[in-house]
């Protein structure tokens, strides 16, 4: 079974000069992940807590191999993510709050399109389509145009659509980000379904009752560094996530 090891990654952004300006420190850098290293294991759901601007969305893009780490490797059963990368990224499904769909096409011609992309012939498009249309509610909505969506909506069909092509490793920032609590159920069942189905899962969130509700694994990370990286289970012999977050947190915050 694969495991995916995040290994001393760390990124830095040359800042724009207009960032330059804002961030009223003189530096020509910005260090957006400081060295950090955590494992993911199938059957797992990991959840990478932190507030906003602490590096999750950076993390999650070098792992889903969108932006390449500065120093630090990621590595898939011990081999170097870089070496095959299109095999790689057939098996990944990411979820990001930056995807944005064109309003202009519906979830079903978006999908296909995906599907297309993906290498995968007609009936597996279809069969796939169908499953996941289903289980996300979309088919009511799936000739419709995606403008013409509720947010809810167009984050499932975003959600349907990472997941075409039947990743067994799944990398979603901010799954439940504005959605209702009917919706925000559906994906959190479809995560435990996926769990179930032993895939590797990776989700950010600054959300406490989403880790505590769906995850095995927490990591914390606060302004680019991985601050705590354990078991759940270890979390509830300290009290429960909040705590342990703000405890943590303030401890940083003083340095
Ligand atoms: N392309 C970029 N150029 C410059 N700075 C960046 C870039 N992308 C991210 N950053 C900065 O890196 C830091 C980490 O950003 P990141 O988006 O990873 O945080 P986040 O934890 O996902 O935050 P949020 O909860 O707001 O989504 C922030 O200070 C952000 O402004
Ligand atoms: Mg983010």
């Amino acid at each position: 079974m694969s495991v995916l090891k995040v290994e001393h990654v760390s990124k830095e952004f040359t800042l724009t000069l207009k960032q330059r300006r804002e961030s009223h420190n003189g530096l020509k850098t910005l260090v957006a992940v400081d060295d950090i290293s955590f494992s993911l294991k199938p059957g797992i759901i990991y959840g990478l807590l932190g507030p906003n601007g602490a590096g999750k969305t950076t993390t999650l893009r070098m792992i889903a191999s969108l932006i390449k780490p500065k120093r630090g490797k990621i590595l898939l059963d011990d081999v170097d993510i870089y070496d095959d990368i299109y095999t790689y990224r057939k098996r990944i499904g990411f979820l990001t709050s930056e995807l944005k769909l064109d309003g202009f096409f519906s979830p079903f011609d978006t999908f296909t399109y995906m599907g297309k992309l993906y290498g995968m012939n007609d009936d597996e498009i279809d069969k796939r389509r169908n499953e996941l249309f289903k289980s996300f509610g979309i088919d009511r909505f799936k000739d419709a145009k995606i403008k013409d969506l509720s947010t809810g909506m167009k984050q499932k069909v975003s959600l349907a659509i990472s997941l075409c092509h039947d990743p067994d490793i799944i990398i979603f920032d901010e799954p439940t980000n504005g959605l209702d609590v009917v919706a925000a159920r559906d994906v959190e069942e479809f995560l435990i379904n996926m769990k179930k189905e032993n895939k590797i899962i990776l989700v950010s969130t600054h959300i406490f009752s989403l880790v505590e509700k769906l995850c095995d694994e927490v990591g914390i990370i606060v302004k680019g560094k991985l601050i705590l990286d354990t078991s759940m289970e270890e979390i509830h012999k300290h009290g429960d996530l909040e705590k342990v977050f703000f405890d943590l947190y303030e401890g940083v915050e003083k340095l």
